[in-house]
């Protein structure tokens, strides 16, 4: 009778985990090449984030897509305790001229109870790859990464700056995105994160003593400083001002709230960052084939540090030498070379709580 019962209860529960696995994705592209017939080639990296390392999809195209010439399924990234799988990919576009294209996953659904009533994703990256006036080349995306979740305990005010870095100096803002121009199925926002143009987000306390899941789903834009033309393989040109977005990009992610600690305090039950950790936002250098080591500590007295969760490019590699201490080492291919690569890292740390 057990073994009868099996099976049922397996596809049941693989029925379960395909129906609702999604954490977010995020996307960036940068141009490569272009050739003296007017086309050009363009890459664009993502990461899928999902409950299983077994899932994936695929970006479809419209518009301008040319021909995908090249396909890479990078590396994988997976939570210690099984709770998420992200996924790095690369595709590589030859478009016949430098008109621009939309590209966009859709599909369902998001992990389970989600709060903001988020069910099917959907993300939209609008890619921009006509001749830019100011800068005498083509654009490329604000660059960006995000882990598949972030955890707030559900008593501490937090102000999270994302990491959002444009490569030509452009102005980078970030918004919810627009349930009325399609950009998510829908974009309703979690009730308790705000977001700032500046691409900071601020978290506003809900005391809850269970853990509550938000779909926060975000874009992010390019801004010219000075007006500017864009001018296409064909001669004709569009005026951007200031307040016209270039391109955009999705980035989307699961915020969790909760349990409450009893302090929020930094280094106490929440990990800090020491020295020399490097700041938020800071921009390092590094050589094409050559290892650039980052070195990672911290510290919290009352609960213990449990890993690193990173999200960044896919050749990173991770070392844990105990005690709060970490680091990363990414040697640049040649092909990410004079480019600019983000990664984003968070410790983890265990509140073990004495009775009394
Ligand atoms: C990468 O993954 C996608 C989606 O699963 C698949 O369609 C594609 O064939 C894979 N590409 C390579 C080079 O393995
Ligand atoms: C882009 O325009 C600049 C002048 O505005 C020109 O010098 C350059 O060759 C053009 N580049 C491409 C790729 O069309
Ligand atoms: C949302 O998108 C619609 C359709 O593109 C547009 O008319 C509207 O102004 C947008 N809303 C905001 C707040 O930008
Ligand atoms: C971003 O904007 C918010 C509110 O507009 C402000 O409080 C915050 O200091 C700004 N953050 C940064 C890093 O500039």
């Amino acid at each position: 009778m057990l073994l009868s019962l099996l099976p049922l209860l397996l596809l049941l529960l693989v029925r379960a985990s395909q129906a609702s696995h999604f954490l977010g994705t995020m996307m960036t592209y940068y141009p490569e090449e272009t050739f003296t017939d007017g086309s050009v080639s363009v890459v664009l990296r993502y990461k899928l984030n999902f409950v299983s390392c077994s899932h994936s999809d695929a970006w479809q195209c419209n518009g301008n897509c040319g021909a995908q010439t090249q396909t890479l399924n990078l590396s994988v990234v997976e939570e210690v305790s099984g709770e998420w799988c992200q996924r790095e990919g690369a595709i590589t576009r030859l478009l016949p001229n430098n008109a621009g294209f939309e590209t966009l996953l859709a599909g369902g659904d998001w992990i389970y109870s989600i709060q903001n009533g988020i069910l099917s994703w959907r993300a939209v990256t609008a890619v921009e790859m006509r001749n830019r006036s100011d800068i005498g080349k083509h654009n490329t995306s604000p660059q960006t990464t995000i882990l598949p979740a972030l955890r707030i305990p559900s008593n501490c005010a937090k102000n999270i700056n994302l990491l959002a870095f444009d490569p030509d100096g452009d102005e980078v803002r970030c918004r919810y995105g627009n349930t009325s121009a399609s950009e998510c199925d829908p974009c309703t926002p979690p009730s308790v994160l705000s977001v700032s143009s500046n691409c900071s987000l601020s978290f506003s306390p809900t005391y809850s003593n269970t853990e509550l899941h938000y779909a926060v789903q975000l874009v992010i834009e390019d801004f010219p400083t000075q007006n500017m033309n864009l001018i296409q393989t064909d001669g004709s040109q569009e005026v951007k001002t200031t307040n016209d977005a270039i391109s955009k990009i999705p980035l989307q992610f699961v915020l969790k709230v909760g349990p409450p600690v009893p302090s929020c305090e930094d280094g106490a039950y929440l990990p800090r960052f020491l020295p020399p950790t490097p700041e938020n936002r800071a921009q390092l250098f590094a050589l094409a084939g050559q290892a650039l080591e980052i070195n990672i500590r911290a510290e919290a007295t009352q609960s213990v540090i449990t890993g690193l969760l990173y999200s960044g490019p896919y050749n990173a590699v991770k070392n844990s030498s105990g005690s709060g201490n970490f680091s990363l080492t990414w040697t640049p291919s040649a092909s990410e070379g004079g480019q600019s690569h983000p990664i984003c890292f968070v410790v983890q740390a265990k509140v073990t709580l004495s009775p009394g």
